[in-house]
């Protein structure tokens, strides 16, 4: 049953995955700007373990423009300055979501916005945060989730304002302020239903085609213990073939992590068991040897975890309160079993 070991995740005689899979894949998590002090635990797991970073929540439009014309960037800045103060490459995550955007975008007074002052409210906004940090933020999520989960556009308040308008033009605005910046189309689900790998390689598709800078999906991988992996392999493959379109092109994954509980199941705690245990560590190495074959491949250089030990994950309290144990590292920075499999691949 063990589910941890007795070593942490900063320990110095414990491997790095960052050195680990240093050339073959960038490995990174999601952090909050109060992670960020060196010197403090989480500091030194993130120095330690981590190539790369997304903030979980600060950079997204409710924080940074909650009002229209006030921006907020002082926990931005702190997460820049960190990554520039530690070799730690970043992720801007993200620019136009339906959720945690604030009702002002939507809005002209008593009545929605049009469709063009939405897409100027847009631009202004992706302009604004992407050229602060031009040649600095590595990376960005320009959309976010905008597929629904059984195929086609999701009918947010973006698409329903806007159409499909503002897909392009995201790319477009986001280009024109950081053009040497890798641009995400980021959503979930996309290894586990094939219609909506089927949407976004269309959508994909249709936008290389039309000159659009978009030039990597990000695959949430949002996993669990029963995810199919050969489903999830040949979805992830049919992406892949948007290479064939633009040489440069890549996958990434963007936020990581294995549930102990299957999508849709809203149980309360579980008892971890033998039969969890073997199944999480069996899951994740099977996934890293599948994304080292596509790192060979030259389609994906980058993993991140969604959040930093299974103490702070999201999944603590999604879509119930309750114990989670999704990612490598456990509470209080113990390491896993399943974490030295993955460190010796
Ligand atoms: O900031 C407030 C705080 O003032 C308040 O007291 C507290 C009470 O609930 O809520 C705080 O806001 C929470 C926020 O996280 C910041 O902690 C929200 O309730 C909570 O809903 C929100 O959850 C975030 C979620 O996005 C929002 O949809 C999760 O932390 C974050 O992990 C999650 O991240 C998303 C990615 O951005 C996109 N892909 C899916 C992923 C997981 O849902």
């Amino acid at each position: 049953m063990a589910q941890l070991t007795d070593r942490t995740a900063y320990s110095p005689d414990v491997p790095s995955l960052k050195e680990v899979f240093r050339n073959r894949l960038r490995i990174g998590a999601a952090v909050n700007t109060w992670d960020l002090e060196p010197e403090a635990e989480a500091g030194r797991v993130i120095r330690k373990q981590f190539g790369i970073l997304t903030l979980e929540n600060e950079s997204k439009p409710l924080y940074v423009h909650p009002e229209e014309d006030r921006y907020f960037f002082d926990r931005f800045d702190k997460f820049v300055r960190f990554g520039e103060e530690n070799g730690i490459a970043l992720r801007g995550h993200t620019l136009v979501w339906h959720g945690q955007c604030p009702g002002w975008f939507f809005r002209d007074g008593d009545s929605d916005a049009s469709h063009d002052l939405l897409l100027s409210r847009m631009k202004e906004h992706i302009k604004t945060v992407v050229s602060r940090y031009r040649g600095r933020v590595a990376v960005w999520d320009v959309l976010n989730e905008v597929l629904r989960d059984e195929g086609g556009l999701r009918e947010s308040r973006w698409y329903r304002i806007a159409g499909e308008d503002y897909i392009p033009a995201a790319f477009f605005a986001a280009c024109e302020a950081d053009p040497d910046a890798r641009l995400v189309i980021n959503d979930y689900n996309l290894e586990s239903s094939e219609a909506k790998a089927d949407t976004m390689a269309a959508l994909v598709e249709s936008l290389i085609r039309n000159g659009v800078p978009v030039d990597a999906v990000g695959l949430q991988m949002h996993l669990n213990l029963y995810t199919d992996m050969e489903l999830l392999k040949k979805n992830v493959r049919k992406l892949a073939e948007l290479r064939r379109l633009k040489p440069d092109f890549k996958l990434e994954v963007t936020e990581l992590d294995l549930s102990c509980y299957r999508w849709g199941d809203n149980a309360e705690d579980l008892i971890w068991t033998e039969e969890h245990e073997r199944a999480f560590r069996e899951k994740y190495a099977a996934l890293f040897r599948f994304y080292l074959e596509l790192s060979e491949e030259g389609i994906l250089d980058s993993v991140v975890f969604w959040g930093l030990n299974d103490g702070v994950s999201w999944l603590n309290g999604f879509p119930v309160r309750r114990r989670n144990y999704p990612l490598l590292i456990g509470r209080n920075n113990l390491l896993k079993p399943a974490f030295f499999d993955v460190a010796g691949l």
